[in-house]
């Protein structure tokens, strides 16, 4: 469970050491941590797993940021600062968008990218914003009643409420506002890398149509979808989620 200076910043990463020379390194969504991703199932896929905490998320210092640029400055300092090299970039919704911006500037330790929930851009309702405003404990409800899909498991909703819960509200504005401000529609093609995209079919918040225009116009993407999976597909079906990533990985 290495904490690494980054920028005068404590950064938090979950470590899964799995002796290997290829690195899996995961960004969570908007008010998430590193525990958003299935970590039991993406630890038997033979490359070494670091589930990131973002700035003032999770076990991490520092602050949440309104700027998905300044989030993919920590993520490669986080990198850097640990000397990896092979490194499949995994994001979650906001994580995507940190996936995404790194995949255009395509540093020499990227080498694939793992795109979950994800979009070019990222507009987020402003139900969401007035809701956070208002009234905290019916942002929960509502977060809760779009992030899932109809099948999701009971125990791994409840998970996340109670995290949820946790979370400083002004953090997921921040988040939110990252989102909102976030657009490569028109870039996406300049990205060379290969590229998983995954999309739950269910997934009110970042559409299959997001996901297919992501598969359609970077050149070397394959798209995956979840049948039934809502925005946390990831955790509602793990072991498909682990299965498309095995494939992937080779
Ligand atoms: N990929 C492909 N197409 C996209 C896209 C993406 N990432 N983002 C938007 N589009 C499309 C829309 O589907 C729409 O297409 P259409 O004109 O054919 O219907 C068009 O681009 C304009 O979309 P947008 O600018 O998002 O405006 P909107 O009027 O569709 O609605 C919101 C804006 C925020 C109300 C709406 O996008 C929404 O409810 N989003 C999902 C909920 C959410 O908050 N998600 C959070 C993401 S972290």
């Amino acid at each position: 469970m290495p904490t690494i200076d980054v920028a005068g910043e404590k950064i938090h990463a979950a470590f899964f050491d799995a002796k290997s020379d290829r690195n899996l390194v995961l960004v969570h969504g908007s008010g998430g941590d590193a525990t958003c991703w299935p970590l039991a199932e993406l630890e038997t896929l033979g490359v070494n797993v670091w589930s990131v905490d973002l700035p003032g998320h999770g076990q991490s210092g520092g602050k949440a940021r309104e700027d998905v640029g300044e989030y993919a400055a920590v993520v490669e300092g986080l990198v850097k600062a640990l000397g990896l090299s092979r490194v499949y970039l995994g994001g979650h919704s906001l994580g995507s968008a940190v996936a995404l911006t790194l995949g255009l500037a395509a540093p020499a330790w990227l080498s694939g990218l793992v795109l979950v929930g994800a979009g070019a851009r990222l507009r987020v309702n402003p139900a969401i914003f007035e809701a956070l405003a208002n009234d905290f404990s019916g942002a929960l409800t509502l977060m809760d009643s779009v992030i899932f899909g109809p099948a999701a498991p009971q125990n791994v909703r409840e998970a996340m409420r109670l995290r949820m819960a946790k979370t400083d509200v002004s953090v997921m504005v921040s988040d939110f506002t990252a989102c909102d401000r976030f657009d490569v529609m028109k870039d996406i093609r300049r990205i060379t890398l290969p590229a998983l995209v995954v999309s739950g079919s269910a997934d009110v918040l970042t559409s299959l149509k997001y996901g297919r225009f992501l598969a359609d116009n970077i050149p070397d993407a394959e798209l995956v979808v979840l049948e039934g999976a809502g925005h946390m597909m990831a955790l509602e079906q793990p072991g498909a989620f682990a299965g498309a990533l095995a494939r992937f990985l080779g």
